[in-house]
């Protein structure tokens, strides 16, 4: 069965596209059956691709980024199985935004799948390159932990 999951930023452009592309990576190696999108909570960039700083960083590691920036909407709350918040504050913002209990339950923070439990996705939309090469490793680490989290019939 194919297990449907949505990584969420703030604009769709920076961190969750890299998570996208990592986790869909990962499956493509691993054999896992999964299908991948990204959101943003916000909606300064719909209709735009990835952050050119953050395109560069993650062909670094040869993951190609190709996401058009959309909002989060509403239907996504029942679509996917799994919805990934990259920082406390856009989990918040899909707390906020459930609409009942099976889509709060659904929600998850990217490092939970990490031995940083909790912690966030540090937004690196104003900072230096540093911050772009940091985001490709932690979700790349994050990708890893969500495979081995998903139910062995799906690997
Ligand atoms: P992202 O990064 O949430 O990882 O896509 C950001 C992109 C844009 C803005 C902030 C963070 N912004 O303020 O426009």
């Amino acid at each position: 069965m194919t297990t449907k999951i949505l990584m969420v930023c703030l604009g769709n452009i920076c961190r969750s596209p890299t998570a996208e592309a990592a986790l869909r990576h990962a499956a493509a190696e691993a054999g896992v059956d999964v299908e991948v999108d990204s959101a943003g909570t916000a909606a300064y960039h719909v209709g735009e691709p990835a952050d050119p700083r953050m395109v560069d960083a993650a062909s670094g590691v040869g993951m190609a980024l190709t996401s058009v920036a959309r909002q989060v909407a509403d239907a996504d709350f029942a679509d996917f199985d799994l919805i990934v918040a990259m920082d406390r504050s856009n989990l918040e913002e899909l707390r906020r935004r459930a609409p009942d209990e099976a889509a709060l339950a659904k929600l998850r923070l990217l490092r939970d799948f990490t031995d940083e439990p909790g912690t966030d996705v540090p937004d690196p939309y104003y900072g230096g390159p540093e911050g772009f090469a940091e985001v490709v490793r932690i979700v790349r680490d994050g990708a890893r932990g969500i495979l081995a989290s998903l139910p062995a019939g799906s690997r």
